[in-house]
């Protein structure tokens, strides 16, 4: 952040710093996208020759890139050969506590805010598929969503509400609404033998990474996974536990009423509704706070898809309408919210 009162010179100082960290997560993306830090790490050291061949990749581009990721500090030079500096090994996805997630987020934010200055002037809001206009952005969606999401659901979310001890006991049907890559149903799976799982999504991408990710783990025989619109969905037996993680705020603006009636009728009695979203918080001044900064930016995202996130008050008072009363968890200092209700 500049400071309250900069000089020009500081306010110079401040934006190119920013401008640096927006290239280098750019140029990290390009590493992210086509493997190549996973791919130099297997190698331990390797010439930009010799990388290219080993990652499948053009040559040249890989050359320009590698002196690109050398100049940002990604990676150590030794004569001609290269190998991993300790950015490039936390840039791979597979390193613990990856970073990943912030160079596919830098891309799909530059992308996104290409997209809202085009249609402002029009007011068109594209939906769902803007996500799916840059071919190399989609397939990473799912992993970026699990790295940044998936320790705190397992760490922080499921040993704070009480109700997830309940759903490791009864087992039964876990239903996830635009389930993504299906993390979340794979991380309920692992923890209760007894549970069997439903995801549904918009994007034929997910579903198909969500099979292959749950076959990887041997879930294959208790999750399914299908592609297609929360709308239509039919369950085939009531559910113990609805979850929908961040995709509430994608259906809200059509049909919220509707949508909830569904979610209370398609519960089993005792069974539980489990909405988490991004808090919008109820004054403009909390989007200052750090933590929530990326998520005023994200709104704008939100809105070229025809969504808006919303202050976990609005969902409380949805479940409400339905006859459900429902009880706030907050996390990450209040951006983040758990909202659980109960048939
Ligand atoms: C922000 S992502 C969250 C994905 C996943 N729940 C997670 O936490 O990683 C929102 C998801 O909802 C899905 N989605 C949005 N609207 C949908 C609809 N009408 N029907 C099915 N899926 C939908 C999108 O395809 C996307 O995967």
């Amino acid at each position: 952040m500049p400071a309250q009162n900069p000089t020009p010179e500081e306010l110079r100082d401040t934006l190119r710093r920013q401008a640096q960290g927006a290239i280098s997560l750019n140029l990290a993306y390009i590493g992210v996208v086509n493997g190549l830090f996973e791919t130099l790490h297997g190698l331990g050291a390797a010439t930009p020759e010799v990388l290219a061949r080993a990652a499948a990749m053009d040559p040249g581009y890989v050359l320009r890139w590698c002196d690109a990721a050398y100049a940002f500090g990604y990676l150590e030079a030794d004569g001609d050969s290269l190998r991993l500096g300790a950015a490039g090994e936390a840039m791979r996805p597979d390193a613990a506590g990856t970073l990943m997630p912030l160079a596919v987020q830098a891309v799909l934010s530059a992308h996104m805010a290409e997209r809202a200055a085009g249609l402002m002037r029009s007011g068109e809001r594209p939906g769902e598929k803007v996500l799916a206009e840059r071919e190399t952005v989609l397939p990473w969606f799912g992993p970026m969503l699990e790295a940044n999401f998936g320790a705190m659901f397992e760490n922080t979310i499921c040993p704070a509400i009480p109700e997830f001890r309940e759903v490791d006991s009864r087992g039964g049907l876990a239903v996830d609404l635009g389930c993504g890559n299906g993390w979340y149903l794979r991380a309920l799976a692992r923890r209760c033998a007894g549970l069997r799982g439903l995801g549904i999504d918009g994007f034929a991408e997910n579903i198909e990474q969500a099979r292959g990710l749950a076959a990887r783990e041997g879930l294959d025989a208790r999750l399914q996974f299908v592609h297609g619109d929360i709308h239509d969905m039919r369950l085939p037996e009531p559910a113990d536990l609805i979850a929908m993680n961040r995709a509430l705020h994608h259906v809200w603006e059509k049909d919220p009423d509707t949508l909830f009636a569904w979610l209370r009728d398609n519960l089993r009695p005792g069974g539980c509704a489990m909405i988490w979203e991004p808090a919008w918080p109820a004054d403009r001044g909390a989007l200052r706070d750090p933590a929530r900064r990326g998520m005023a930016f994200q709104n704008l995202g939100e809105h070229v898809q025809g969504n808006h996130f919303l202050r976990p008050e609005e969902i409380v008072a949805a479940f409400d309408k339905v006859g459900m009363s429902a009880t706030v968890h907050a996390f990450a200092k209040g951006a983040e919210a758990v909202i659980v209700a109960r048939r």
